[in-house]
């Protein structure tokens, strides 16, 4: 049976307080909507529809950016959650198959939950994924009999009677495409929020014989942001969760609560992960690395066995090869470095390629912006960089050469060869000492006057 993945991200969030759509705010370094599509690529949909409304071309962008064969439906008005799955009436015509609910802002959900709603639809023809609550505050309430669900009532709307049930309604939900849309013509808005409800699909099923059902899970995954605290509280919750999976794989973490993770970091085995270390998106590192403390990496590829920092930041496109040393005050961004090489101290290599065991000085500097256009160095294997050597991009230092300390090197140098771009030293017998007695003497004479 197909499926296709409807995620609803139009509402304003205007309880963020925030200029940004509500789903674009970052949860493990990554926006909450790309929380939602990543859970439904796990699940191999044949369409993803994302429906947007406030910031809606920002949110486009970034659904875009990650998927590329995701659809953005553009919903103008915000008048209910089923007003919102209709407007993707059009776009799923003729794709048959269930259907899945998400929201954008609920971050949690778990590939194997949305399974076991699909599974579950081999009884019912709609299935909710439901929660307990410890509070149920306003959720909407399910009014169900062990697994079979009768009615959902908003909160809005709800008896005192029902608001003391505490089964709440996660929503989420899975149905039959074309049973939905129909369920979805029939919901009217005469409620307490003037809205049309989606909620209000099971009781129309039910009405005219179809079954619905729910699927309980636990109520952490079904957790929405609302306000920056929910979002601080998610972001807690989502670390811990980061760190807890990386020990169950074989990390080494020293000091698990100050270890930073983003949703795709990806750790190997026997790899140790010291204090205070900041992974942002698109990190892989493979297993027996060792990355020191006080590190910020994003959108890099550490081998195994290198070795970086402390104090190093691996800036997108950096590719350390295995056994490669990156020491402290270092940053990397858009380079290859081969097998081996060494960059140990107060250095900046971008656009460049590293070859094997180079090793390149304190303070080396790929001088690769003119201001305009940015250019590409290459060093090659078994090279030596001086200390302080600044390589003026575009360049080329062959393999196993080497430049003196302090040189600026322009043009490029063959393989083996020395090169020295520094002014000549010059020596003055006595001079230091007579040029600080002289100061000394003036100072002296200041005082006095
Ligand atoms: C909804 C459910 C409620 C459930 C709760 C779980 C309905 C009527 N109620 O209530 O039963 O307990 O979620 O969090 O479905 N959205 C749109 N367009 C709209 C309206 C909403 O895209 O016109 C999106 C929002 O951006 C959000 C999601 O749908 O991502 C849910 O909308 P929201 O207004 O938060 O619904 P709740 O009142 O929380
Ligand atoms: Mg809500």
């Amino acid at each position: 049976m197909t499926v296709s993945v409807v995620i609803l991200a139009a509402g304003q969030g205007s309880r963020m307080q925030s200029d940004l759509p509500k789903v674009l705010h970052p949860l493990g370094a990554v926006p909450l909507v790309v929380h939602a599509l990543r859970v439904a690529r796990e699940i191999d949909p044949v369409q993803t529809v994302v429906v947007v409304g406030h910031g809606g071309e920002a949110v486009a962008k970034v659904v875009r950016a990650e998927d590329e064969f995701a659809t953005v439906v553009a919903q103008p008005e915000q008048l209910g959650t089923a007003h919102a799955v209709d407007q993707v009436r059009a776009t799923l015509d003729g794709i048959d198959g269930d259907v899945i609910v998400l929201y954008g802002d609920t971050p949690f959900i778990r590939a194997e939950t949305l399974a076991a709603l699909r599974a579950a639809r081999l009884w019912h023809d709609v299935v909710v994924l439901g929660f307990e609550a410890a509070d149920p505050g306003r959720y909407g309430r399910l009014i169900a009999e062990d697994d079979r669900l009768e009615r959902i009532v908003e909160f809005k709307d709800a008896t005192e009677g029902e608001r003391a049930i505490t089964l709440c309604n996660s929503g989420v939900i899975c149905a039959d495409r074309a049973q939905l849309f129909d369920l979805i013509a029939q919901v009217g808005n005469d409620n307490a929020a003037g809205e049309f409800y989606l909620t209000d699909i099971v009781a129309l099923a039910r009405a005219q014989g179809l079954s619905a059902g729910v699927v309980r899970c636990d109520e952490a995954e079904t957790l929405g942001i609302n306000t920056r605290a929910e979002l601080a509280q998610a972001e807690a919750r989502f670390q811990t969760r980061k760190r807890a999976e990386a020990l169950e794989n074989g990390v080494t973490l020293c000091a698990p609560e100050t270890v930073y993770f983003a949703q795709d970091t990806y750790l190997g085995r026997d790899t140790v992960v010291d204090q205070f270390v900041v992974f942002g998106p698109g990190v892989t590192v493979e297993s027996e690395a060792h990355i020191r403390a006080f590190s910020h990496l994003e959108g890099c590829h550490v081998s195994r066995g290198a070795v970086v920092g402390p104090y190093a930041r691996l800036r997108p496109g950096a590719e350390l090869a295995e056994d490669v040393r990156v020491g402290n005050f270092v940053e990397i961004k858009n380079a290859q470095i081969d097998e081996g090489a060494k960059v140990n101290h107060l250095s900046y290599v971008g656009d460049a390629s590293v070859g094997a065991r180079a090793n390149l000085g304190a303070g080396t500097v790929t001088c690769n912006y003119d201001g305009v256009f940015k250019h590409h160095t290459e060093i090659g294997e078994g090279a030596f960089i001086g200390s302080s050597t600044m390589l003026v991009a575009p360049v080329k230092v062959g393999a196993h050469a080497l430049t003196g300390s302090g040189s600026v090197i322009t043009q490029d140098v063959p393989d083996g060869a020395l090169a020295l771009g520094r002014g000549k030293q010059e020596t003055k017998p006595g001079l230091g000492k007579r040029l600080m007695d002289r100061l000394r003497a003036a100072k002296a004479a200041k005082g006095k006057g």
